[in-house]
Formats: C-alpha cells, structure tokens, sequence
C-alpha cells in the first residue's frame, strides 16, 4: 500500500521544518524539504550563471541539473550535480534568487515529478514540507497542516536561524518572497482544501508537532 503522506505547508518562518521534522521524528517517519530542492535548484542556475529572473534560460538549463534529496530527519542532505550544498541553498544569494525560479512552471513540473517519486519510494511514510504539498504535489494526502505565525515572529525565528541582527531586513526579505510565492500564477502558496491551519505564533515547537502527531493518530 501507498505510503502515509503528512503535508506540512506554510510561509516562510512559519516554523515548517522543525514542525516537519520533529513529526517525522517523533512517528519514525521520513522526511522530504521540497523548498531545499527549489533551493537546490536556484543554486545550480546560479552557478551556471543563469539570470534567476530570466523565465526561459531558467526554464532550459532547469532540466540539465540533477537533484538528490535525502530523507532522514535527523540530517537531511540535498545534492545538486552530485554536490552536497545543503550549506551554500541557506545563503543570501539563493535566498533572493529562489522565489522567481519557483515561479517557472516548467521548474515546478520537473520537482513535482521528482518529489512524488520520493514519496512512492517512502517506505511506511513520509511527512513533506513546501507550500504545495496538500494543494498539487499530494492531494491526497490524509493529513493536511497549513502553519501559519505572525510575520514579526517568523522574521525573529529567521533572522536567529541565520545569524543576523537584523529582524527588520530579515521581515523585508521574508514579506517579499511571500508576496511573489502567494501571487505567483502556477501553484501559489494557498491553504489546501481539507488542511487543518494551526497557528505557531504562541505555541512552543513541542506543541505544534504534538499537534500534527495527534493528527496523524486519528488516521493511521
Ligand atoms: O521553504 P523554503 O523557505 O526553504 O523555500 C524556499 C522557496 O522555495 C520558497 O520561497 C518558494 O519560492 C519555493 N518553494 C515552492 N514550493 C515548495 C517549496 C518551496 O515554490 N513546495
């Protein structure tokens, strides 16, 4: 039978990864980032020297670059090129870059295609994380977790996980890439139908992934 499938989807800071892994965790599940393949991705272009905001070059050299996602919680790696960049996907460069790049259809068919081969080669389950999940990527996924928070509390989150002083800028970065990612003509970042929202702002990260477990018991 097909694997459990827990989508976790949300904004930026919303708290998604360590939700995600903390569930994958805790229900010995695995565990798939698809914003580091999007990322992953953006820093492969880059380096090819490709203009992030060029929709056709992106479009043509996108399917020339090979990604390799693994899926353990407790230390999830992504290769690009056979190149293990989960440091150098975090970086400022990639960070800005990302978010035109996911706007390109052609992009997301490809890692679509990629993270549903992932999820059919998840042994008992895996829980996802992006901003697609429950809406295109697994639709039929029986848990369903939109996260949300206060922007000034993801942006604090962010800029502590970066290591920057500055909350104002990270919040500026972090606003922007929302507003591309929830406008965005192909699969924008909606809460999907049936998706259960739970808001992460005066919750410990212990709590929401007791949350989602609880979720996850009713079904399994
Ligand atoms: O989750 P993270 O912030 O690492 O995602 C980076 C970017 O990747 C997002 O801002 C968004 O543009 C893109 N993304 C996406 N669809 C997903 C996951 C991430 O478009 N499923």
């Amino acid at each position: 039978n097909a694997p459990l499938v827990v989508a976790v989807d949300g904004p930026s800071g919303s708290g998604k990864s360590s939700t995600a892994r903390g569930v994958a965790r805790a229900l010995s599940l695995a565990y798939l980032d698809t914003g580091a393949m999007y990322r992953a991705m953006t820093w492969a272009l880059l380096q090819r020297g490709v203009d992030p905001t060029d929709a056709e070059a992106v479009a043509q050299v996108a399917e020339q670059v090979r990604l390799v996602s693994g899926t353990d919680p407790d230390a999830p790696t992504i290769e690009a090129d056979g190149v293990d960049v989960s440091v150098p996907i975090r970086g400022p460069q990639v960070t800005a870059a990302v978010s035109p790049v996911s706007a390109v259809p052609y992009v997301r068919r490809l890692l679509v295609q990629q993270q549903r081969a992932v999820i059919e080669a998840a042994g008992d389950g895996i829980v996802v994380e992006g901003r697609d999940i429950g809406s295109v990527v697994a639709p039929d996924a029986p848990v369903k977790v939109f996260l949300v928070a206060d922007p000034v509390a993801r942006a604090a989150r962010r800029a502590a996980e970066d290591g920057s002083d500055d909350a104002a800028a990270t919040l500026a970065s972090l606003e922007r890439r929302d507003a591309i990612d929830s406008t965005r003509a192909a699969s924008p970042l909606v809460r999907a139908d049936g998706a259960v929202e739970i808001d992460g702002t005066h919750l410990s990260l212990e709590e929401v992934v007791d949350r989602v477990v609880a979720l996850v018991r009713e079904v399994r």
